[in-house]
């Protein structure tokens, strides 16, 4: 028997057991998150006897007679100081570490109720946050500790409008842990899954015997390929990734999936995974793009091992070549990467009596989930339903079928409720990785800096899965110029199939693998020239009427030269500093249909938002309020979101390629401005029950379309980064300038881009993924994840001159600002030690693992 006192409250068990299992499951205190298990990420965070501790290194027999609290335990006074600075802050995202913030800071506020910067800082060095850049997070908990030591009240919320520095209506919701991830749900009669996975990147699989599994205790089901009522292979363009291998099927990565199971506990259901006996035949893994181009590589798919192929080219650059000043060539390497969202996926599965599915998900698309598990099912579509609980990150890691499937293939069999949660190990191993990429790049300029020419040729490593590997390495193509006119152009890309784990999208989208090597170019160009990089970038830059590298000509809203000279003059005083541009597109684009759509339905006197698109911590749905409050001129408090739900949101596309604030945002618009003419002349109880629906669908041209100036995108953002060193070598400060169009909200703008830039510095200094014959041997706190301590100073300039009406001007800003980072770091060393470096992570600096 242990007893401890959990929330000012006496509880006595019986058996030991792990702490965060406990305090989630029997306690069902679900602001502890569960991110990796392993002590890492300090989501499941609480206070022991005062000290901020990670409740999944501890045992039961470890807290006896001692006092435990959590989130849920805080004083009213607490509760509400803490959500009142994280929402004016903005230092809440995608939420998942939140809870395990607040803990951190109140073991921090407790013994000093005034503390500095670099305190706040150390008191969060065992909390990772992926999305903020702990900028604001920092900044919260200075305002919380005001409140808390009654040096000011908590003030009422302000603002509602467009341009609005406006609070996040998803805050309480994360700061207190009430709101729900999927791995919180645990409904009555909630069966638990596991899944068999290959034991080698590459095998046959011979046999899978699970007659031993099946007669352990509690096993409810136990499923293999030759059970799939529906479609085995899925795939978002290409149907090659399967559910489960079948017998006779060779693996092509770690992650792929054999069995799954059901079983009343997850103790059984992974004890079942154990006793599934295979034979399989071992097969030597290809484990780099050359190896599989090699003429007599085995082919790992039937069309061989090449997924997609890019090319195109304008100007005569043989010509361009022959006749210019300078000219440089080189190489460069860039590693897989993980997106490392702090929530490890999740599905909750639950059947019907009339045979409808329903899905709870996180993930970047519900009508994508919809049509992949419904075709795995072999169900019409009207017999599913998914819908979405909060997501816990995913920049691009969360697009395809990892638990959905599974989960609700087991539901479908057992007649049961099935909930499949990954370990954070699982998660590492299954889902896409940034691509690898070798990229060769020649970049030529004449006398005066003026560039003419540029030549790449592209090799992504795509792993074993099309996933989005084809419209990645399309989009590194079509972005490897940077946002410079350069008249003449011959670009090549190719995506190959190997045994490592599948690559896919990852905010950027192959934009910043291909600008590291552009933008490192420019340097030697620089060098050449003689120019400074900040001139020749100027020289350069793209201005309105410019002829792009496509084709497409630059619109009004081009404003990279804006954010070049608004960081001119840091860059110039700077000692020790790097600098790197970059542009990403908003949107799909390329002819792609691509559709934002929602409905505002008048309803109990209240106008609720009705949309698909998914918040995967970007504060999509405070932005969207922003839209219909300044639109239809209505009182936030009478604004509602709708959870994404195939049944009852439209159809607004994926949370990917920046798009959700302009497409959807224009789509909200349109329908807002229904509403607006109609309550000219009713009032909102008049309206009771109607629906105002609004679209927004981009009309765009495929890269080599006929059209001498094709329109590929809708909207491309323009950035502009410096990175400086202090004189041994440490990053100082980061000055992010970014065109956004219109910062519908500033505070959740600056949020991205602080929390992109923390990323991309990672991305430059620390961050790879080491596989041995294609296993992945990182764990979650060895992936290089920047930390709390590790961040210097951030300063952001918002540069807003969109005449565009859509959206208010608004551009993508979820992906643009990781892309400059890594090669304005490549800058800030090549300056500091005149080492150039042409691979990430940058080797020999002081973030160095080796
Ligand atoms: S779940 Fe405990 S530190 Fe990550
Ligand atoms: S808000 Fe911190 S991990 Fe998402």
């Amino acid at each position: 028997m242990y007893q401890f006192i959990l929330n000012g409250k006496l509880v006595s068990v019986e058996a030991d057991e792990n702490l965060l299992e406990y305090l989630r499951e029997t306690q069902r205190l679900t602001s502890l998150k569960n991110g990796c298990s392993e002590g890492s990420c300090g989501a499941c965070m609480v206070l022991i006897d005062g000290l901020a501790m990670r409740a999944c290194l501890q045992l039961l027999s470890r807290v006896q007679g001692k006092t435990v609290i959590t989130v849920e335990g805080l004083t009213e006074q607490e509760k509400k100081a803490y959500t009142w600075a994280f929402a004016e802050a903005g230092a809440v995202q995608c939420g998942f570490c939140t809870p395990g913030m607040v803990i951190s800071a109140k073991a921090l506020l407790d013994k000093d109720p005034e503390p500095s910067a670099a305190r706040i800082k150390e008191a969060l060095r065992g909390n990772i946050c992926r999305c903020t850049g702990y900028v604001k997070i920092e900044k919260a908990i200075m305002m919380a500790a005001r409140v808390l030591r009654g040096a000011v009240a908590v003030p009422a919320e302000a603002g509602s409008g467009v341009g609005e520095r406006v609070a996040r209506m998803d805050a309480a919701e994360k700061v207190l842990g009430t709101g729900q991830y999927v791995d919180d749900l645990k409904v009555p009669g909630m069966l638990y899954a596991a899944v068999l996975r290959t034991p080698l990147a590459r095998a046959r699989i011979l046999a899978i015997h699970t007659d031993a599994a099946r007669t352990l205790d509690g096993v409810e089901a136990i499923m293999t390929a030759a059970d799939i009522p529906g479609q085995r292979l899925w795939g978002h363009l290409k149907r090659d990734w399967p559910a489960l291998i079948a017998i006779g099927e060779e693996s092509r990565y770690i992650g792929d999936a054999l069995a799954i199971v059901a079983a009343k506990t997850k103790k059984i259901a992974r004890e079942a995974v154990n006793l599934i006996r295979l034979e399989y035949e071992e097969l030597p893994p290809i484990l780099s793009p050359q190896a599989a181009l090699a003429a007599d590589a085995p082919r790992l798919h039937p069309d061989g091992n090449i997924l997609s192929r890019v090319d195109f080219s304008r100007g005569d650059v043989g010509q361009a070549l022959a006749t210019a000043a300078h000219v440089v060539t080189r190489s460069y390497q860039t590693p897989p990467t993980e997106h490392a969202f702090l929530e490890p996926e999740s599905a909750l599965a639950i059947p019907g009596d009339d045979g409808k599915i329903t899905v709870y998900i996180g993930s970047q698309s519900v009508y994508d989930d919809h049509h992949g598990i419904a075709a795995t099912l072999g169900l019409p579509k009207e017999k599913v339903r998914v819908i979405s609980k909060l997501v816990g990150g995913a920049f691009g890691g969360k697009e395809d079928l990892s638990v959905q499937h599974h989960a609700a293939l087991l539901a479908q069999k057992t007649g049961k409720p099935v909930k499949l949660t990954l370990s954070r190990q699982e998660s590492i191993r299954v889902h896409p990785k940034r691509h690898a990429m070798e990229i060769t790049l020649t970049t030529a300029c004449d006398k005066d800096g003026k560039l003419v020419a540029m030549k790449a040729r592209i090799i992504a490593d795509t792993g074993a899965y099309a996933s989005l590997g084809g419209p990645v390495v399309q989009r590194a193509c079509t972005h490897v110029s940077g946002p410079y006119q350069i008249p003449a152009i011959e670009i090549s890309g190719i995506a190959v199939y190997t045994n490592n784990p599948p690559a896919g999208a990852f905010r950027g989208f192959g934009v910043p693998q291909a600008t590291f090597a552009s933008e490192m170019n420019l340097n030697l160009l620089a060098d050449l020239t003689a120019l400074s990089p900040w001139e020749i970038r100027f020289r350069n830059a793209l201005e309105p009427g410019a002829v792009m590298a496509t084709g497409q000509i630059a619109d009004d809203s081009t404003a990279i030269k804006e954010t070049l000279l608004a960081v001119k003059a840091e860059y110039e005083s700077a000692q020790i500093a790097g600098i790197a541009c970059a542009l990403k597109n908003t949107g799909l684009g390329v002819g792609v249909p691509d559709t934002g759509r929602a409905i505002l339905r008048v309803r109990q006197g209240k106008v609720e938002i009705l949309t698909g698109a998914a918040c995967v911590g970007q504060g999509l749905a405070t932005i969207l309020r922003q839209i219909v409050c300044e639109t239809a001129i209505v009182s936030p408090d009478l604004v509602l979101m709708h959870a994404p739900d195939t049944d009852v949101t439209p159809d607004a596309g994926t949370t990917t390629a920046s798009r959700q604030t302009l497409f959807t945002g224009e789509a909200v618009r349109q329908a807002a401005l229904g509403l607006a003419q109609v309550l000219k002349s009713e009032s909102m109880a008049a309206i009771e029950g109607q629906e105002f629906a609004g679209q927004y669908r981009a009309e765009t041209d495929p890269l080599n379309s006929d059209k001498p100036h094709p329109v590929n995108h809708v909207a491309f953002g323009y950035a502009t980064q410096v990175v400086c060193l202090n004189e041994t070598g440490w990053l100082r400060k980061v000055v992010a300038a970014h065109d956004v169009g219109r910062a519908i909200n500033p505070t959740t703008v600056e949020g991205q881009i602080e929390g992109a830039i923390a990323m991309g510095l990672g991305y430059a200094l620390q961050e790879d993924f080491p596989m041995n014959r294609g296993v992945p041997t990182a764990k979650f706190g060895t992936l290089g994840l920047f930390r709390s301590t590790d961040m210097p100073e951030i300063k952001t300039y918002l540069i807003e001159k969109n005449p565009s009406a859509l959206a208010y001007g608004a551009k993508g800003i979820g992906e643009i600002a990781t892309i400059p980072t890594a090669p304005a770091v490549a800058g800030a060393y090549y300056r500091y030690d005149r080492i150039f470096r042409t691979q990430l992570p940058l080797s020999n600096t002081k973030y160095s693992k080796y």
